[in-house]
């Protein structure tokens, strides 16, 4: 008999990727389905690097573990200026995707993983995999952004020592994933100080960091060099979620951190596809119509996202506006009595009623690390037709009600649905009828 490693066992489908597998085969099935499920850029591959990857179709050959140094290069280039980091005191290494960055990068560093508490669904599955205890970090959500109170974390570390835990990195990520909010530079200062102080290594997940609405990119990185490492990649502000492009810049003073990151990539992926990397590399020319695709995309990121959490306010729901990315993360906690009556406790019971009865596709809290009965739910705000979209925008129709009306009709859809769930008339006539969970999203 094979017996399964009992770490690996624990571990379900990402929830994001089980959500978008579900909706393709209901999808496939006839089924209207509203997509707030997935994180995935709509946008249509930049019509330069859709050319230079055809150009560089025959390059079979294998690329160095650490990536093409051309790549490199031009990514240093590229973020030392954004970021403002010095590039001769860093290193760059090319992943298939920064999930994978983010991974290696956990795995490089001993000891227990502070994360804040909402976090993307994949740092704890990941810090299991490794046998890495999780040690969670609260956090405060309003139209200001996404807090992470610096003496707080301070007192989470001196506490989990004292019970013999073994404290030594933080994931941060900014704009942030579910919130869609992100940390100002002075609460980034604060953090930085409370890790260096600490010997904290500070992983900073900045794979949002150009789908900033205010147009200002952050990073932790500026105020703690020697203790930071910065994942990103291509899958989001340029839509190549499929290309699998991630990359890692790593502090040299980190002794040996990135010959280790290196061996594990030589040891696991090899490196990434020649003709990808090569066609990346215009990525970082600083291209006019590159650098114009980036910031239309990130205008209509703006607009959608904040007309539907301006939607969800209107309910009554509580939601903050906003500051970058593409999601949303209401909270349902003034409609408990209503969601009673229609059997509803938990967040998963949620995600499922919305599914069951609206056709409405959306990820529970407990994903992001929340408590069952926390009644928040992950919203993506991509559920239109990113090539008709980016066309409307470029050909200068205005960003209004009309323009979601014509191009993105599923974003009014999904608001009528959720006005529906938490209506308190409805939920008398609906008290009795309590139906049976879903099983399809299980
Ligand atoms: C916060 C966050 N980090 C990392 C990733 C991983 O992206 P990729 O592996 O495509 O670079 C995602 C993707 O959804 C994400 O939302």
């Amino acid at each position: 008999m094979v017996t399964l490693n009992c770490t690996s066992q624990k571990l379900k489908l990402s929830p994001t990727l089980a959500a978008n597998e579900a909706v393709s085969r209901l999808r496939e099935q006839g089924q209207t389905i509203l997509h707030m499920g997935f994180g995935q850029a709509p946008f249509p591959v930049p019509v330069r690097l859709k050319e230079a990857l055809i150009k560089h179709a025959s390059n079979n050959k294998y690329l160095p573990s650490i990536g093409l140094s051309e790549l490199c290069e031009a990514v240093l280039s590229y973020y030392s200026d954004i970021i403002d980091v010095d590039p001769s005191t860093h290193d760059v290494i090319i992943a298939p995707g920064s999930k994978l960055i983010l991974y290696a990068a956990q795995l490089a560093v001993k000891g227990d993983l502070l994360m804040p508490v909402p976090s993307w669904v994949s740092y704890e599955p990941q810090a299991k995999m490794l046998g890495t205890e999780v040690i969670k970090v609260s956090t405060q959500l309003d139209d200001e952004g996404y807090h992470i109170n610096a003496e707080a974390l301070r007192n989470t570390i001196i506490r989990a020592r004292e019970e013999g835990k073994n404290p030594t990195k933080i994931i941060l990520n900014y704009p942030n994933n579910p919130t869609g909010l992100t940390i100002s530079e002075p609460e980034l200062a604060a953090i930085a100080q409370v890790c260096i102080d600490e010997d904290i290594f500070i992983i900073s997940d900045e794979i949002y960091g150009l789908v900033s609405y205010d147009g200002i990119y952050r990073s932790i990185s500026k105020y703690a060099p020697d203790h930071t490492i910065v994942s990103t990649g291509l899958s989001k502000h340029m839509a190549l979620g499929g290309w699998r492009v991630g990359l890692a810049i790593i502090p040299k003073s980190i002794e040996g951190l990135k010959d280790l990151m290196v061996c594990i990539a030589s040891e696991t992926w090899s490196c990434v596809p020649s003709p990808v990397q090569y066609a990346v590399l215009e990525a970082y020319k600083g291209h006019e119509d590159i650098e114009n695709y980036v910031s239309d995309c990130c205008a209509i990121y703006d607009f959608v996202n904040t007309y539907i959490a301006k939607g969800l306010r209107d309910i009554g729901l509580t939601c903050s506006l906003p500051q970058g990315a593409f999601y949303l993360y209401p909270d349902f906690k003034d409609f408990r009595d209503v969601l009673l009556r229609k059997g509803v406790r938990t967040s998963e019971e949620l995600e499922k009623y919305l599914l069951e009865t609206h056709g409405l596709v959306t990820l529970n809290g407990t994903g992001f690390g929340e408590e069952p009965e926390t009644l928040t739910l992950r919203l993506s705000g991509c559920d239109y037709d990113g090539d008709e979209v980016l066309n409307a925008y470029q050909n200068g129709e205005p960003l209004n009600a009309d323009f979601i009306a014509r191009h993105a009709p599923n974003i009014n859809l999904s608001l009528e649905a959720f006005a529906a769930c938490v209506d308190r008339q409805s939920a008398n006539d609906d008290e009795a009828v309590v139906e049976e969970p879903a099983s399809q999203l299980a």
